[in-house]
């Protein structure tokens, strides 16, 4: 079954609002279409006998060693989707020896989500999304839940000074959870409120100075979610991110911002190996790993496939979107001469259609 195929499966068991919820983008929903098309628009030119019978496909990141270039990006609300929620997409990537991104807006507290975790590996790699809070206070309260519960890098999400307007959530009239579903890490903090469907306290006053405050008040690395211009990632990199993420969110922002992966190489060049960079946005096969990493990235996250998986099948389903990706992934670097994640470069890549 491809990564595709999982969304029709998800769609049957979901009602029609939680699958919006999911599978919806801003506006006209332009830039979440173009994240997944921009991948066909390149092609992977293979070197020949150059490969091995076993490839590496290890990775570092900040705070995780993976088993593949591929982990769970934050999405919101996993209960919504499926009864074990968090804990299953987190006994899911902790068994595939994936990085797990749970953030502000799970309905599974931090501390239960990383506990899940560990009944499937001893040292899993959890991190935690947030957005900045112009009062301090409110983001240092998040950092220490997410330390306190053992994560081991923070994810700095920077493209959301507003939310955005997702126009199937507008027309289904979805602002609120239903009851019995709540943002576990909001509890007790200024915002909408637990049930909220934007829980979390986003706002255009946020500035540099309050991503370089964040990073002095933990010792956790610090990756910057959410960038698209070169310049950004450079300030990124100079305020003191551990990791860049080149993101739209999914296409659930801005609807008139480029792919995801046209952004990735002149925010490779931008950053110049001086940390990581990552992708999100449209990876649905291995191939399109395989491309992202030739143009730069260090590893990629996938967003709504994982909740498919999560969706139709529960724990299973997650391990086997990651695992499907991971196989083809591997598969792929052999078909392109590859030992290691390394040995994809730039030169690798060409437009569809012809050279260069
Ligand atoms: C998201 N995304 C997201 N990002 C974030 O930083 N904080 C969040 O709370 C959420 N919530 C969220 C909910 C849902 C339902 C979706 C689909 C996405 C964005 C996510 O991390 C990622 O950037 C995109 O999902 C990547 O695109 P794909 O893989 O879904 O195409």
């Amino acid at each position: 079954m491809t990564l595709r195929e999982l969304r029709h499966r998800a769609r049957k068991v979901l009602g029609p609002i939680p699958y919006d919820y999911v599978a919806g983008g801003a506006g006209e929903e332009r830039v979440l279409a173009d994240n997944e098309k921009a991948f066909d628009r390149y092609a992977l030119l293979p070197r020949v006998l150059s490969g091995s019978e076993t490839r590496d496909t290890a990775v570092d990141l900040p705070g995780a060693r993976q088993a593949a270039p591929v982990l769970v990006a934050p999405t919101a609300f996993h209960r919504l989707v499926h009864r074990d929620g968090e804990r299953a997409t987190a006994r899911a990537a902790a068994a595939e020896g994936a990085v797990l991104v749970t953030g502000t807006a799970a309905t599974t507290a931090v501390l239960d989500v990383v506990a899940a975790a560990r009944e499937a590996a001893p040292r899993p790699p959890v991190w935690f999304q947030l957005y900045l809070h112009p009062r301090g206070e409110v983001t240092r309260a998040l950092v220490w839940r997410a330390e306190d519960a053992g994560c081991t890098a923070l994810v700095v999400t920077v493209d959301s000074p507003v939310f955005g307007r997702h126009t199937r959530d507008l027309r289904n009239g979805f602002t609120d959870l239903p009851p019995g579903f709540a943002a576990e890490n909001m509890r007790g903090l200024p915002g909408a409120g637990p049930d909220a469907l934007t829980p979390i306290p986003m706002s255009p006053a946020v500035r540099w100075p309050d991503l370089a405050e964040a990073v002095r008040g933990t010792s956790l690395p610090v990756l910057v979610k959410g960038v698209l211009h070169p310049d950004d990632a450079k300030l990124a990199v100079e305020h003191g991110a551990a990791g860049v993420i080149v993101s739209n969110h999914g296409g659930r922002q801005c609807d008139a911002v480029p792919a995801a992966v046209d952004c990735l190489p002149a925010v490779t060049e931008a950053v110049a190996g001086r940390v990581p960079v990552l992708l999100d946005g449209g990876v649905r096969r291995g191939s399109d790993v395989a491309v992202a990493l030739a143009l730069g990235a260090s590893a990629v996250g996938v967003g709504r496939p994982v909740v498919w998986g999560l969706a139709a099948e529960g724990e299973t389903g997650v391990r086997r979107v990651l695992a499907t990706l991971r196989d083809e992934y591997d598969h792929t670097l052999a078909l392109c001469g590859g030992r290691r994640n390394a040995d994809l470069t730039a030169d690798m890549v060409v437009r569809n259609g012809g050279a260069g």
